[in-house]
């Protein structure tokens, strides 16, 4: 954006006026200098109301809207939308126009924005403002929360740039400290009736670390009564059975995957991979390099792993799937497309690949997710029920032998 500082005014449905004052900066990348970045926070706003905003203010300001959430509640709909590894070609807006036609309501995007990073001195910066204008036809008007990759981090120390995600940050904030993060980097949010924790795969997470801290608090925090879908975000997936960056989420399998088991994660989405992956609930948690199991096994506490990363950047597909499809790998493609997770209520949601040659609305890998903490609870009052009818049947056959 390249006006003078200003206000931002917001008007909602009843036209009840709304100043907030925010801020505004810009920063430098080599000799690139960013337009005027404005930051508003505005609080006290009503649960599922639509909101105009306008920014800047004469005749050039613009107008947009967004949509407000509804109140956190179990059992309340919702519809995300999960994008990785967008770029900036006609693969990326095909993906782009395919999602904005789903009715989505809020954009969960798994990193790798606008692959800046593969350009030089003042085109770096440049092609963050084109990726800005790109997706503005949605970010303008629903949230997208963010999660960074490593084209975000931009070391470039040739060009005197070694601060990283320099860029990133100076852009896209994130709601950190509303969920005690010491980063815009790793934070969380409750939306509608999920809690979504967003991880970083370039920061310290190994034990005693912040992020490690953070996390061990927030999974605690979690109310799953309130907010039942409990679903993470990260750039690098930690099982993938594509040649492309095959392993590289392995360190944070090993720090992390315990975790995601005993809170019974439901789903856990990536990117980084330029193609599409699902998993079977699988765990490797036995494995701990002196002994036991070192291959992944069905447990049902799991959470599914989903690769999303085929949003259609510059660097092209990843077509090399290792051979034979691992046991754990439920779905594999290389095409472009995107992904929806249609919350229904507290114990189902509705999962769909969309690939974008298909056309508008064609899925190609869909399911029925159930709700982890729900099933939990389900199958443990199932469990009691049977201890009990074994317990009453053991009572029956004592009194009868007794006689
Ligand atoms: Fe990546």
């Amino acid at each position: 954006m390249n006006q003078a500082p200003a206000k931002c005014n917001m008007v909602c449905q009843r036209t009840m006026i709304l100043l907030r004052r925010g801020t505004v900066r810009n920063y430098t990348f080599y000799n690139y200098t960013s337009g005027y970045i404005h930051q508003c926070l505005v609080d006290g706003l009503e649960y599922d109301t639509k909101y105009y905003y306008k920014i800047d203010s004469g005749d050039s300001y613009r107008e947009f809207w967004f949509q407000t959430p509804p109140k956190i509640n179990p059992d309340i709909p919702y519809k995300f939308g999960i994008i990785g590894d967008l770029g900036q070609t006609y693969n990326s807006l095909s993906t782009l126009e395919h999602y904005m036609q789903s009715g989505a309501q809020a954009v969960l995007f798994v990193g790798d924005l606008a692959y800046a990073d593969r350009y030089m001195y003042n085109d770096v910066g440049i092609r963050w403002d084109t990726w800005g204008r790109f997706v503005e036809r949605s970010a303008a008007y629903q949230p997208w929360m963010w999660s960074a990759g490593n084209h975000e981090i931009e070391y470039m120390p040739d060009m005197g740039e070694v601060i990283p995600f320099k860029s990133y940050l100076n852009r896209y904030p994130t709601p950190h400290l509303a969920s005690k993060s010491s980063s815009p980097l790793w934070y969380a949010i409750r939306r509608a009736s999920a809690h979504i924790i967003v991880l970083s795969s370039y920061s310290p997470f190994v034990k005693y670390t912040p992020q490690w801290e953070w996390l061990r608090k927030e999974l605690k925090r979690v109310d799953r009564e309130k907010t039942p879908w409990l679903i993470v975000l990260m750039h690098v997936p930690i099982y993938n059975s594509n040649e492309a960056h095959f392993m590289e989420g392995e360190s944070m399998r090993a720090v992390f995957e315990e975790w995601f088991v005993h809170y019974k994660v439901d789903v856990i989405f990536a990117g980084h991979v330029h193609a599409y992956e699902r998993s079977y609930r699988i765990s490797n948690i036995h494995y701990n390099v002196s002994g036991g199991d070192c291959y992944p096994v069905a447990d049902k506490s799991a959470p599914v792993y989903i690769t999303v990363g085929d949003g259609g950047n510059q660097e092209g597909l990843a077509e090399r799937f290792r051979d034979p499809q691992p046991d754990y790998s439920a779905f594999r493609e290389a095409s472009y497309g995107h992904s929806t997770l249609e919350i229904k209520n507290k114990t189902h949601a509705l999962y769909h690949w969309n690939r974008n040659d298909d056309g508008k609305k064609v899925s190609t890998d869909a399911f029925v997710l159930h709700n982890q903490h729900w099933l939990y609870l389900h199958r443990g009052s199932n469990l009691r029920r049977r201890k009990l009818k074994k317990h009453h049947l053991r009572r029956v056959v004592d009194w009868a032998s007794s006689f």
